[in-house]
């Protein structure tokens, strides 16, 4: 159902506006780096990729990376440290049991504050969206709501996008970086390649520059070889297959 949500032209239409959030990671961690202050490079790219995908999937702009702490981050980490301590421990596996334990209360807790915001967005202004400062592009929910979607449904697929992209996004970039820090070589490469396509600054990406950049692509895809981001698929296959 949400599958023509990511089409080409619309995930293209997001560029300007991840250029302008990247840029604000860059300018955060120049601080840093200026500052000569030991930092946690995901709490950086954490917020950068929170900013974006609350743009993309709810078109609003949250600003999250002009404060230095956020609290639905926060819940984020509680959410995916629950689902690991519920995983790693046969005892919460039935429900029935699970829900009389605290875990399942933070559980509780924590899911309210994570559906906050896309329940904001679709109860409580449902009739415009504010646009985001860059991006012209409508927003994921705008896409849904024009779907036959009920609500429920369009809240579902906000949350699942959000939970799903964040995570993953901001902790393969600071794999990547981390990578690139050990392996200076590397790290100059991949100046080369970006200094060969967009100059002294990089900025006004546009799509097809973005698919020429070769070397990028495979510190990304070496980045999650070596560091995968989902190493477990939690699926039950229902007959025989052939591998
Ligand atoms: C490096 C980045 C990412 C990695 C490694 C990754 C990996 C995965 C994996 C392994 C699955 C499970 C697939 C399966 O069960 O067969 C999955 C599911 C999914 N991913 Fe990603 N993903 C990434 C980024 C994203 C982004 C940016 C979004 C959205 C903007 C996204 C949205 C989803 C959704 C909606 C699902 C399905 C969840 C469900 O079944 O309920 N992912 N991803």
């Amino acid at each position: 159902m949400i599958q023509p949500s990511f089409n080409q032209s619309i995930l293209r239409g997001f560029i300007p506006l991840f250029e302008e959030k990247a840029e604000a990671m860059v300018r955060g961690l120049g601080e840093m780096v200026n500052a000569g202050q030991t930092f946690d490079i995901y709490r950086f790219t954490a917020r950068c990729t929170l900013d974006m995908i609350f743009a993309t999937t709810l078109g609003t702009d949250m600003h999250i990376q002009e404060s230095s702490t956020c609290s639905y981050l926060d819940v984020l980490e509680e959410l995916f440290e629950i689902v690991t301590i519920r995983a790693v421990n046969i005892f919460l596996h039935p429900q029935w049991l699970y829900r009389w334990t605290s875990v399942y209360r933070n559980e509780l807790k924590a899911l309210e504050e994570f559906c906050r915001p896309s329940k904001a967005i679709l109860y409580e202004k449902k009739t415009s969206l504010s646009p985001t400062e860059s991006g012209k592009q409508s927003s994921l929910v705008d896409q849904l709501k024009s779907s036959t979607l009920d609500n429920e449904a369009i809240e579902h697929e906000l949350n699942t996008i959000i939970f799903a992209g964040n995570e993953t996004s901001a902790m393969t970039v600071a794999n990547a970086i981390l990578l690139l820090a050990m392996h200076p070589e590397v790290q100059e490469k991949l100046y080369n390649e970006l200094r060969i396509h967009f100059g002294p600054m990089v900025q006004h990406i546009h799509h097809e520059t973005l698919n020429r950049l070769t070397y990028l692509e495979m510190v990304l895809k070496e980045s999650l070889r070596l560091l995968p981001i989902a190493a477990v698929i939690g699926r039950r296959t229902t007959e025989e297959i052939d591998l």
